[in-house]
């Protein structure tokens, strides 16, 4: 389908209409209309909690919405769909876990769903050939007997792809698939995305990083808490009007030159060496520094945060924490000297998704707050509780929920409150705002200049430039395991930065 006309439009494949979405007292999707044309590319944005996900799983029927809802696909209404409904109308959803099975071949996990419930013996040479031709259908080639555990995140995800190819997909969902990859791989999954649409396979895309969404949507749609603001021609947006209509502000982020010359000096680095990770890295930060690290992944850039944190010892060199020399081989010994570690994967080392919100916020802090009897006693656990779902305006309607029932944003958010609570001395943060949108966003920067202006020493890692340069005092660029550059933000550019990371 051409899309340089959108004047005549093909039948919506789906259409959604007064579709509304409680649970408890947080009204998740208030009176969304929404619909699906016949092969296009569909964005779905808005900030952290809007109601993305809330509205995927309607139309996976996972979810069932309010009565007065709508859903037509193909010319027939249903009030509400169940997930074997939904799946035979030809929608597969990829939600940002994958679903996939880590201890099962590459063919397995694609060609399974086909295979699962029949009465007859697995056929592995039929499982193969449709494996096959799900990866030609989009144009991958993967090796068929390769663990998926084994595989990166961006080759999982194009299993989960083939997977929904095998399945028939008509319209494939994909709930945030680019937050944890990199530029390159987000690349070539747009053009996977590309080709979906020229086969006339609908995708509904949802992401945060909305230079992507302009780049591959023919239409946009905009949630802002729960409501739709509207569904807009790509072509008619830029990313400052998106963000804009996501939030109804507008944005303007800045950290002042500061001389931090005369601060005390938190953490200096050494010569920090660790084989096949970095080498011969030297810097240090001060008493209310934020200091910005960046390069492309695989730089060494985490592996040597994971050492300042204790996790990951370093073969030769000196980390120094207010001048006490440091030799760190456990995260709790570093947690016991002031260091906190923020990381980029809420969902592993960051919070039990399972567990409520509250248990995330006092686990590191169970020592400092437990009476004489090693027990905490429950107003004590409580008041720290609230103080610090106020202190970081965390969005919850009950701390005792699992943490898996907040938006990604204010997952993060917990993470945050959870570390700050141990009242370190140096925070390192990596890729804090990964899966976190703009005004999400906003609020953890506002967070971390807080931090800094009460005196924290703050190391913070990103991908992404702008981070980097609008949020730091000073900037490192780390190239294949060294600190190659170093950047004052108020002098430079995000190209100037760029061409360093790539040098
Ligand atoms: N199962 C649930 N129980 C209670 N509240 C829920 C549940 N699922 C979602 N919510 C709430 O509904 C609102 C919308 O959540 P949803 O997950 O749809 O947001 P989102 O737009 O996908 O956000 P994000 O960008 O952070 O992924 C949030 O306030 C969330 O806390
Ligand atoms: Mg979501």
């Amino acid at each position: 389908m051409p899309t340089g006309n959108r004047t005549a439009r093909l039948a919506p494949f789906l259409e959604l209409t007064h579709i509304s979405k409680r649970f408890g007292g947080v009204h998740a999707l208030r009176d969304v209309d929404f619909d699906i044309e016949a092969g296009e590319v569909h964005c779905l944005v808005g900030e952290n909690g809007s109601g993305k996900s809330t509205l995927i799983k309607i139309i996976a029927g996972v979810q069932p919405p309010e009565p007065g809802g709508r859903i037509r696909i193909e010319g027939r209404d249903y009030a509400h769909l169940n997930p074997v409904q939904s799946t035979h109308c030809g929608i597969q959803v990829i939600y940002q876990d994958l679903s996939l099975f880590p201890n099962l071949s590459v063919v397995e996990n694609i060609a399974i769903g086909r295979h699962l419930g029949r009465p007859r013996p697995v056929d592995w040479s039929g499982m193969r050939r449709l494996a096959r031709a799900a990866m030609e259908r989009i144009g991958v080639a993967l090796d068929l007997d390769a663990r998926v555990a084994d595989l990166t995140i961006a080759s999982r995800q194009l299993v989960a792809i083939c997977r929904a190819m095998a399945a028939d997909a008509r319209l494939l969902i994909m709930d945030e698939p680019t937050s944890s990859l990199t530029r390159h791989e987000v690349d070539a999954l747009l053009a996977v995305v590309r080709d979906l649409k020229r086969k006339g396979i609908c995708v509904v895309f949802v992401s945060h990083r909305l230079d992507e969404v302009l780049e591959v949507a023919e239409r946009v749609s905009v949630l802002r808490d729960g409501a739709k603001v509207g569904t807009f021609e790509a072509r008619d947006m830029n990313d400052h009007k998106l963000a804009t209509l996501m939030t109804g502000k507008e944005f303007h982020y800045d950290l002042t030159e500061t001389d931090l010359s005369d601060r005390a000096v938190v953490l200096s680095v050494r010569n920090l060496t660790r084989a096949g990770d970095y080498r011969e890295v030297s810097f240090d930060v001060r008493a209310g520094e934020i200091l910005g690290l960046t390069g492309l992944l695989g730089s060494g850039r985490t592996e040597l945060a994971l050492s300042l944190f204790g996790m990951n010892p370093p073969d030769a060199g000196e980390i120094r924490l207010n001048g006490e020399l440091l030799h760190l081989k456990t995260n709790a010994e570093a947690i016991e000297h002031g260091i906190a570690y923020v990381s980029e994967d809420r969902l592993g080392l960051g919070l039990v998704l399972e567990q409520p919100i509250s248990s995330n916020l006092v686990v590191t802090m169970l020592d400092r707050l437990a009476g004489r009897f090693g027990l905490v006693a429950p107003a004590v656990r409580n008041a720290h509780v609230t103080r610090w779902i106020k202190e970081l305006a965390i969005r919850v309607s009950n701390p005792e929920n699992a943490v898996k029932t907040l938006s990604g944003g204010n997952q993060q958010r917990v993470v945050l409150a959870k570390w700050m609570s141990t009242n370190p001395r140096l925070l390192i943060l990596d890729s804090p705002t990964v899966g976190v949108d703009i005004s999400a966003k906003d609020g953890i920067y506002e967070i971390v200049k807080r931090l800094a202006g009460a005196g924290i020493a703050v190391i913070l890692i990103s991908d992404e430039v702008p981070e980097v340069l609008y949020h730091t005092h000073r900037v490192l660029i780390m190239r294949e395991g060294r600190l190659t550059a170093e950047f004052a933000p108020h002098r430079s550019s995000e190209h100037e930065l760029e061409a360093a990371i790539n040098a």
